[in-house]
């Protein structure tokens, strides 16, 4: 198995216990669930692999240099917004990131948004 079928693998994983809350979560209003500590972590491999394929479309490069926040709302597949220090290359910028995965579907099943401090455009794209 090379690396990127591992981290697709684990984005999958992070997204199939999805629905389930551990103990120690704090449900937020709404349906937002902050994640912390394994399943923070799975969000971040997530948020990770979705800028790497981001990358090589015709995205712009952007590495994630400081998740602060990241919370998860099960609609229809699985919604994860992180608050998080997005380094483009050249600049470091606070940004929202909202990652929704439908992994059974074989097309468009992955959309992400990227809002950034300072910046009147939202990135939106769809694979
Ligand atoms: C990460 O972001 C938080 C909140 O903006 C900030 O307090 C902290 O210093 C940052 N850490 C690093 C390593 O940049
Ligand atoms: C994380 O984000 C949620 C939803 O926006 C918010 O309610 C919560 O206070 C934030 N937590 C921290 C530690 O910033
Ligand atoms: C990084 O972002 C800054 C601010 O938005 C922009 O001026 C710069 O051209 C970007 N650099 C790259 C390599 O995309
Ligand atoms: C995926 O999105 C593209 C662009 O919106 C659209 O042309 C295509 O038909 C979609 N594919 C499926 C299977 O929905």
């Amino acid at each position: 198995m090379n690396g990127m079928k591992m981290l697709t693998l684990l984005g999958l994983m992070v997204v199939g216990s999805g629905a389930l809350a551990s103990a120690d979560e704090v449900p937020i209003v709404g349906g937002h669930t902050q994640l912390s500590g394994e399943r923070k972590e799975q969000a971040i491999t997530l948020l990770d692999t979705t800028l790497s394929q981001l990358a090589t479309g015709d995205g712009p490069t952007y590495k994630a240099v400081n998740v602060t926040n990241v919370t998860s709302q099960v609609v229809a597949g699985t919604l994860y917004t992180y608050q998080v220090e997005l380094d483009n290359g050249s600049d470091k910028k606070d940004c929202t990131v909202k990652i929704w995965t439908q992994p059974w579907l074989k097309e468009n099943g992955t959309n992400i948004k990227i809002k950034c401090e300072g910046e009147d455009g939202e990135l939106d794209r769809t694979w």
